[in-house]
């Protein structure tokens, strides 16, 4: 894993907005994975910047989302089309039909089932996901892949944990319904990217970043699965990382590395 601690939030989103530019830049026919939450707000917001200056464009992006709430519908305040649609496609030049969230309004088993299949093959004939950006939960979750979640998991019903509802409830109204099911990529969905992109920010996060990156790979944290794969990026502010063991290390190979790309290695 590639870990890279800056000073603060918007240094984490900057970072993430550069590496989403630079594969929109140099990819034919880009393929973006992305996520919803408060972490990748500061993400979009730069995105949003750099399109209305005119750095960059979304004309030929794919984009697909990690998950949605299931059972309410796509216009609901709180669904994660309507929170995509807010944060970034309503504010950039992205074709509407390039932009897929799990479709996951139906309260039938059979139809969400056929949608997760469908979703899985959306991804496969857009010839993969190029970079996924990721959050990561208090409990590890990447994606709504609680923990003991399948490592080989694809898109598929799932069952959110007690900790994700309740860390989830502060968006839902007192007495309004609150989603316990969501339709979320797999880990194996995941793993199948050419690159991901995980950020964490604040020091809630600590004790999961943490486990991610020097705890046993283990379907109890299931961002750790990312330790399995070959290009993965985990950029941290100072308060995610506060709690990492080899701290230093990380960020002594990241000035080894920019010395390898500037040709100054030795
Ligand atoms: C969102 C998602 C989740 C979040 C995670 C962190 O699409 O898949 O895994 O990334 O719950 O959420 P925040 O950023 O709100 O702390």
């Amino acid at each position: 894993m590639q870990v890279i601690i800056l000073s603060s939030a918007h240094d984490v989103a900057v970072y993430a907005a550069d590496r989403v530019v630079d594969v929109i830049n140099t990819k034919k026919n880009p393929v973006l994975g992305l996520a919803t939450g408060s972490t990748p707000i500061a993400l979009y917001e730069e995105l949003v910047a750099r399109h209305h200056s005119r750095q960059v464009s979304f004309r030929q992006t794919v984009s697909f989302n990690l998950d949605e709430y299931i059972g309410i519908a796509d216009s609901h305040e709180q669904s994660y089309r309507t929170f995509m649609n807010q944060h970034l496609f309503n504010a950039i030049d992205i074709m509407p039909t390039n932009t897929h969230v799990p479709l996951a309004q139906s309260k039938e088993v059979a139809v969400l089932k056929k949608s997760a299949q469908d979703y899985e093959a959306s991804i496969q004939q857009a010839g993969g996901i190029d970079l996924q950006i990721l959050g990561i939960g208090l409990n590890g979750h990447i994606g709504f892949n609680e923990p003991t979640s399948s490592f080989a998991s694809r898109t598929r019903i799932k069952t959110l944990s007690e900790s994700t509802v309740a860390a989830n409830k502060r968006f839902f109204k007192a007495g309004e319904y609150q989603p316990e099911l969501a339709l979320t990529m797999g880990i194996g969905t995941i793993l199948d990217s050419r690159a991901v992109l995980l950020m964490a920010t604040g020091k809630a996060k600590a004790e999961a970043v943490k486990a991610m990156i020097e705890g046993p790979i283990s379907a109890m944290c299931p961002a750790s699965a990312l330790q399995l794969h070959e290009a993965a990026t985990i950029v941290l502010d100072e308060e995610a990382a506060s709690l990492l063991a080899l701290k230093e290390y990380y960020q002594w190979c990241e000035l080894k590395r920019q010395q390898l790309h500037e040709g100054s290695l030795i």
